[in-house]
């Protein structure tokens, strides 16, 4: 049985095996319900997380600090102009800095690689926190969201519209290792990485889901039981903005294409939104919206994730 996630990074969530992403979730939920009975143990106590951002977060930021709080552990938190990145100082020297005085080091940057060389360089786990291609700490958060909703994952068919971007990325892999059914519907052009959709082919043929992309909003919806969006233009894409608005135009989230879903589908969107592009007011602020289920559930799935990784 899988107990611990000792020593391990988190850069995607392929990274983890089913078996790891049901402890991640299994958890997350025994420790969200302990917190609420008052039982608020400290495992962590004694021990720093360096939080390093090198572009701007609310959801991330707020949710590893107090889960790091949570732990007993002390969140160092570097940002804006104490990026750590910014002053000439090679990406490998830094993580050997990080690594002498804090126990694991999570990181928000652009180029994946850039995580991927900090994990190979710092023996401390390493988790990425956003990069332009992967957001897998949200994954896990959206999966508990789903499972506390619906019940379950396996079978759940889940559909995602709109920018191919590191949120369909990073769902390609949550779907695959949790046996759901994924339907990813882009423009052309703005499809999630083709090594990811491959990736995820192979995990879903082991474990039983499917992995279906689309151009067509409508067919990926179609009968869904959670339908997903993200933003258009994700950070760091600002001067495509336009370009990337009339692309993304037909693959508005609104009442009418979530007319098209399952009874009850549930609307789920990572956060930040701009409301009346990706998804409208009505659909957004539904019963059926957990959006904000999401945002509490990073919290709970980041200090289930910390206390595997450290405890
Ligand atoms: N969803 C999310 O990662 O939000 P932030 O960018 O605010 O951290
Ligand atoms: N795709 C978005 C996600 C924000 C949490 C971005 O990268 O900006």
């Amino acid at each position: 049985m899988t107990t611990s996630l000792k020593g391990k990074d988190l850069l995607t969530l392929a990274d983890l095996t089913p078996a790891e992403v049901r402890l991640v979730l299994d958890t997350a939920t025994a420790q969200k319900a302990a917190w609420l009975a008052g039982d608020r143990p400290t495992p962590l106590a004694g021990l720093a997380v360096a939080l390093v951002f090198e572009k701007p977060s609310v959801r991330t930021r707020v949710s590893f600090e107090v889960a790091c709080s949570r732990l007993g552990a002390t969140p160092v938190v570097l940002s804006g102009s104490d990026s750590v990145f910014s002053r000439g100082e090679t990406v490998a020297d830094t993580a050997r800095v990080l690594e002498r005085y804090c126990e694991a080091i999570a990181l928000r940057t652009f180029e994946h690689a850039k995580v991927v060389e900090v994990a190979e360089v710092a023996a401390v786990p390493v988790i990425n926190s956003l990069t332009d291609d992967h957001h897998p700490c949200q994954g896990l958060a959206d999966l508990l969201t789903i499972e506390e909703h619906v019940g379950a994952l396996a079978g759940v068919d889940f559909a995602y519209v709109g920018d191919g971007n590191n949120m369909a990325n990073t769902y390609l892999h949550a779907g695959a290792l949790t046996g759901m059914n994924v339907r990813i519907a882009t423009p052309v052009g703005y499809e999630p990485k083709s090594e990811v959709v491959a990736q995820a082919r192979a995990i879903a043929g082991d474990i039983g889901g499917t992995i279906t992309l689309t151009h067509d909003a409508h067919e990926a919806v179609s009968g869904a039981n959670v339908v997903a969006t993200d933003t258009w233009a994700s950070m760091g894409q600002e001067a495509e903005r336009r370009t990337r608005l009339r692309a993304l135009e037909p693959f508005r989230v609104d009442a009418t294409l979530m007319a098209a879903a399952a009874d009850g589908a549930l609307f789920m969107h990572c956060l930040p939104a701009h409301r009346g592009e990706e998804v409208t007011d009505d659909v957004i602020d539904s019963r059926y919206s957990v959006v904000f289920d999401e945002a509490e559930n990073r919290l709970h799935a980041q200090q289930a994730l910390l206390s595997l990784l450290l405890a």
